[in-house]
């Protein structure tokens, strides 16, 4: 790449735009040997406006290509958030005899006809050439309804068992589930969440798909993702919780009690993520936008604004307190690890940290640390004259902490400096953390998934070392392995 992807703040090996701004991912497929990403694109400004969709193709959801504007505004107004999928039986009729094609749900975003009122509806289209160029179903829009105001991005599956399309949608703060035999035509089916979870703000971005639990085939719960939108009064801004129950085909049944909100992720900055359709090797694979609406309009790049999170395998597994969604970057992550060097069995005393030269961008962390004596442990990262992010363990209140409040630039925002917390258990008096540094953010994995931070940092400088500290008593580095990560960007 020529001096575009190297400016300042610009990602390495997460996907970004080239320019302009970008917000949710849509539309992720995988089709012909590609993984597509569409996303939410404003081409004109690098701040939010009329949405478009962009697009970028990959063979291994890290190193993307980017391609032209997908879709474009039209009479039924600006195209938000959706989902596309492959068409195999061709039940629209849009495509020929064994060629099938991708078809794009998305919601068209504009004004009723005779008024200025807001409205939302669904719109297809579809694309005989693997996405490269598309057309708008020329009825559209498919689905209305004129009574809810946020009625919006359309998630669609192949639901097997009834043999129909399950369109899960946001309406309001539920989700409205849809049925179709062609996509075309669309039939209620039930709605989803009057009292069940998180009710900070505006439901979006919903997704739903089954997952074998501890990876006994057999034995499935279906998982659903709902975003919550930022509403200017919770600490957080927009996060993303999920729901683990059953599905028929028709309706969902929450496994947990109305009060329980299961966090898909702790730190603020994975919002609207939905997974890829029609991935062939049984894996359920999810993308988020690494932003906060609180901040997103904000955060002090130029060229561009905003990226993905790294792309990461889903799972279910049984822990402590039940079934919980367990997130770990996909294994094609393994193509940009470089250079690494492995470090064992240290010992750090009260008071005294271990510090070592580590004056790479672009690396990956894994350590196990284990409490012998201490109340606070951990790791400073991106660690200059005058800046560090601090990852630790609490062990006193149990908490996973990311402090970013010197980690840089941030006085964009006022809520964007701040220490994430996230519940955390030891094994054994022993935890496991895996970081991603890029270079203007960090996503933590701890306890093999089981947690995830995903967090924005803007240093200005270079981080010079990784400061290993250990406060009220000693803490035992079981392993430590540093791995120096490529860009993807040549
Ligand atoms: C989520 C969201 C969606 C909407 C899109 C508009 O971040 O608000 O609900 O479709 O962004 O860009």
């Amino acid at each position: 790449m020529t001096q575009t992807y190297k400016e300042k703040y610009r990602p390495q090996f997460h996907f970004s735009p080239q320019e302009k701004w970008m917000n949710d991912p849509n539309g992720m497929v995988f089709f012909n040997d590609e993984y597509h990403l569409f996303y939410q694109y404003h081409p004109f400004s690098t701040t939010w406006g009329p949405m478009h969709w962009g697009h970028a193709v990959s063979k291994d959801m890290i190193h993307w290509e980017q391609l032209p504007i997908a879709l474009y505004p039209d009479e039924h107004g600006a195209v938000f958030s959706g989902s596309a999928v492959v068409d195999w039986k061709n039940t629209t009729g849009f495509f020929e005899e064994n060629q099938p094609g991708l078809v794009a749900i998305y919601t068209s975003a504009g004004t009723y006809p005779d008024s200025d009122r807001t409205c939302q509806r669904q719109s297809l289209a579809y694309s005989k050439d693997s996405g490269r160029t598309w057309v708008k179903y020329e009825g559209n829009p498919v689905l209305s309804d004129i009574a809810i105001t946020d009625f919006r991005d359309p998630k669609v599956f192949w639901h097997e068992e009834t043999r129909k399309w399950v369109m899960v949608l946001a309406t309001g703060q539920t989700i409205t589930i849809y049925t179709s035999s062609n996509l075309k035509e669309w039939e209620f089916a039930s709605e989803f969440g009057h009292k069940s979870g998180s009710h900070d703000g505006v439901w979006e971005c919903p997704d739903l798909f089954k997952l074998p639990v501890d990876g006994e085939q057999g034995n499935e719960k279906w998982v659903m993702i709902v975003s919550i939108g930022d509403n200017g009064e919770t600490k957080e801004g927009s996060r993303t919780q999920y729901f683990i129950g059953e599905f028929d085909g028709i309706t969902f049944v929450n496994d947990n009690d109305e009060a329980t909100t299961l966090w898909l992720d702790y730190g603020r900055d994975n919002y609207a993520g939905v997974s890829w359709s029609d991935i062939q090797d049984g894996r359920r694979i999810y993308i988020g936008w690494m932003s906060n609406w609180r901040y997103a309009n904000q955060v002090p790049t130029k060229e561009w604004r905003s990226a993905m999170t790294l792309p990461r395998e889903l799972t279910l597994a049984t822990i402590r307190d039940g079934i919980r969604v367990i997130q770990k970057p996909v294994k094609e992550v393994n193509s940009i690890k470089l250079e690494n060097f492995v470090l064992q069995e240290m010992t750090i005393e009260s008071g005294k940290a271990l510090s070592f030269p580590v004056n790479k961008q672009l690396i990956e962390i894994n350590i196990e640390l284990e409490k012998e004596s201490s109340n606070q442990f951990g790791l400073v990262i991106r660690h200059s004259e005058t800046e560090n992010t601090k990852v630790s363990i609490d062990v006193l209140n149990d908490l996973l902490l990311v402090d970013r409040t010197q980690s840089g630039e941030y006085n964009f925002s006022s809520s964007f400096p701040s220490v994430q917390e996230a519940p955390i258990v030891l094994k054994n008096n022993r935890v496991k953390l895996q970081l991603f540094m890029d270079t203007s953010s960090i996503e933590v994995f701890a306890n093999d998934g089981e947690i995830a931070v995903t967090s924005l940092i803007f240093p200005s400088e270079l981080s010079k070392e990784l400061v290993l500290f250990s406060n009220d008593g000693i803490t035992n580095v079981v392993d430590l392995k540093i791995t120096e990560l490529d860009t993807i960007w040549k």
